[in-house]
């Protein structure tokens, strides 16, 4: 039995390397979910059936079957139900809900494994005020125990922020208050680890500490900074997964600990990146409001608004058309009708592209996903690198929802707090038409002199009922 749980560890953990691999591609990603997802059944089947065919390997506490089942089938009806009903844009606050959940099981492996290893010392010891707990256990079961809860409180405020439910708060020098619970928490963490404070109270006061930490540190974070946020908290709650391989002698707990927590740190940077900022100027930087922010762009300049009939007149006589998706298209959830427009353009022998900017939406991916969703096809989506030098030969550029993606205030305005940030050149085209409701700003909240460039026009409305009159209007040329 030992062997097979052996070989079952070993298929689980190469299980999350490919399916982290195949997550890298669009088209790949839904069966790198499951072929992950299969691993992990597999390594969660051979540790609770292993030790009841005498499997010496797996360490486990006395389980009680009965509840450990009640809790698979409660906590697997719920995913289900979520993943089910969930609207693709309230898809970041999803993530953030389970990332929380994951943090909060390393706390509770956390918790158990302390009160454990204190009963145990309770045995051997004479007074339990000088007992002393193996330091080698203590590690990874405190450093689980506080990353895991900080990850847990944060990731429910994260949650309530981006669901409109929190707004930011800032209160007085909140940085040096959350530096100082910082290294009280070290501190503590530190004298419990080897055993200089012993005992169920330092315990409470650490995870006091933690999950106040955990809610000071993401509340004055900007609404929209979330996504990075969140990947962060992400990674946090991959290592405390780790600290539990550790605990418990793991393999696959360690493995896929360790592969989360650098997939959540190597996103959280190239996030960064592709934002043209440092994740100090996320964490304690000011951009970024809640999506009620009410500030007007292009005040410098006049803007062209058009009809639909218009745009459907210069699309009908384009040889070649770019769509730019953004967040608003996520927001109308306009995704199918675009698609539709995709194809009767196609259908008139139009080169039909979409130019996908990395940090489009509000998520990694979001706009991927998005197409994903209404059938588009991958080979029409472009990297924003590919694209940028066909928009000179560009006829009209639709921007459906986007607008810091293409502010080229980015590549000019050195006071820009998007300054830097690689966007897509869509003002190089001969025609742009922009589809939003108003001349409000995106997250960044800044004006775009594009709205006011002259081969650019505005077709205001939703974007789900602009594309739709595009269609029809096309329909009747
Ligand atoms: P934004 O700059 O946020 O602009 C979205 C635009 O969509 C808004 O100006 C809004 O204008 C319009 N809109 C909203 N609802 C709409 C609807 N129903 N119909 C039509 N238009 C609608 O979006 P973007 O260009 O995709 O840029 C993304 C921004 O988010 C970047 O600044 C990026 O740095 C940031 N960000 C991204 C991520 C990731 S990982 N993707 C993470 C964190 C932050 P109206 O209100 O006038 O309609």
């Amino acid at each position: 039995m030992n062997d097979v749980i052996g070989i079952s560890y070993l298929v689980a953990s190469i299980s999350f390397i490919v399916g982290l691999k195949y997550l890298g591609a669009p088209a790949t990603a839904r069966r790198g979910n499951l072929i992950a997802a299969a691993g992990m059944g597999l390594a969660v089947l051979v540790t609770i059936v292993g030790p009841m065919f005498g499997a010496s390997t797996v360490v486990l506490p006395p389980l009680n079957l009965t509840l450990l089942v009640v809790a698979l089938v409660v906590g697997t009806v719920i995913g289900w139900i979520a993943a089910q009903r969930v609207q693709m844009t309230a898809m970041p606050q999803m993530v953030s809900l389970f990332n929380g959940m994951g943090g909060l099981c390393a706390a509770l492996i956390g918790i158990l494994e302390y009160d454990h290893a204190l009963s145990m010392a309770c045995e051997v010891c004479e007074s339990c005020t000088e007992m002393s707990l193996p330091i080698q256990h203590m590690i990874p079961t405190l450093a689980g125990l506080v990353i895991g809860t900080v990850s847990f409180s944060g990731s429910i405020v994260a949650w309530a922020k981006l669901d409109d439910r929190l707004g930011d708060r800032r209160f007085a020098n909140q940085h040096i208050v959350n530096l100082a619970l910082l290294t009280i928490i070290i501190v503590v963490a530190v004298l419990m680890t080897m055993s200089v404070v012993v005992g169920s109270a330092p315990l409470v006061i650490l995870l006091v500490l933690c999950l106040l930490y955990g809610i000071s540190f993401v509340l004055p974070i900007g609404g929209a900074d979330m996504p990075v946020v969140i990947s962060l908290l992400n990674s946090f709650t991959g290592v405390a997964a780790a600290c539990g391989g550790f605990v418990y002698d793991n393999q696959p707990m360690l493995i896929g600990g360790i592969l989360v927590g650098s997939a959540g740190t190597l996103l959280t940077i190239v996030m960064c990146r592709a934002m043209n900022r440092s994740l100090l100027n996320v964490l304690v930087g000011a951009m970024g409001g809640t999506a009620a922010q009410g500030v007007t762009t292009a005040s410098g300049g006049s803007v062209k608004s058009v009809t639909a009939t218009d745009v459907a007149i210069l699309l009908a006589y384009s040889r070649k058309v770019v769509i730019v998706p953004g967040y608003g298209l996520a927001v109308a959830q306009a995704q199918h009708v675009c698609h539709q427009l995709e194809h009767d353009l196609v259908a008139r022998g139009i080169d039909v592209a979409y130019a996908i900017h990395p940090v489009a939406g509000r998520m990694p991916g979001h706009m991927n996903v998005l197409l994903a969703e209404a059938d588009v096809s991958y080979d029409r989506l472009k990297e924003m690198e590919d694209i940028n030098p066909e928009f000179s030969t560009t006829d009209v550029v639709l921007v459906v929802g986007a607008n810091d993606v293409v502010n080229p205030a980015a590549r000019t305005d050195t006071s820009s707090p998007i300054y830097g940030m690689p966007i897509l050149d869509v003002d190089h085209a001969k025609q742009v038409i922009v589809l939003k409701r108003s001349m409000k700003a995106g997250y960044a909240g800044i004006d775009n002199e594009l709205f006011t460039r002259p081969n650019c026009s505005m077709l205001f409305g939703d974007a789900k009922s602009t594309l739709t009159s595009l269609v029809a209007e096309l329909k009747n040329l």
